[in-house]
């Protein structure tokens, strides 16, 4: 979205991903989205002694979205990485339920190397309620 505040985005990406229950993988991870009525949420990695009931954070981030204004204007990964990651398939398909394929997606490391991609390159094609 134009006009976004990606610096306080990333802030609070970077304020969650140190909330990160991530004992098992030591992968501390943080989203942030930022909604179209302007309200900012947020969602850390939450892991689990039983692997696979692992959320992640940007999951997480979208459970508290749809508690308020449901739409996606921007989302900001903060990683505790030495590359920017995007989010995973999972995570991308999620997000393709609320999001168009325009939304902006941004990853950054804590020492500040970021990359962008469009909803759209991290899911082309994706499966929606306007299939059926
Ligand atoms: N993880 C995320 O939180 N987001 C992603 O998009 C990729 C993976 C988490 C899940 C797990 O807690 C850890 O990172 C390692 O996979």
């Amino acid at each position: 979205m134009s006009g976004t505040d990606w610096k306080k985005l990333f802030d609070a990406a970077e304020a969650a991903r140190q909330r990160a229950h991530a004992p098992y993988s030591k992968f501390h991870v943080g989203a942030a989205i930022l909604c179209d009525d302007g309200s900012t949420v947020s969602g850390c990695n939450v892991e689990n002694a039983s692997y696979g009931l692992t959320v992640c954070a940007e999951r997480n981030a979208v459970g508290a979205m749809v508690l308020g204004a449901r739409r996606p204007a921007a989302v900001a990964i903060v990683v505790d990485s030495r590359e920017p990651t995007p989010p995973c398939g999972m995570c991308r398909q999620v997000l393709a339920e609320f999001g168009d394929s325009s939304l902006e997606v941004r990853s950054r490391t804590p020492a500040g190397k970021e990359a962008r991609w469009t909803l759209g390159e991290l899911l082309p094609h994706a499966f929606t309620q306007k299939f059926f």
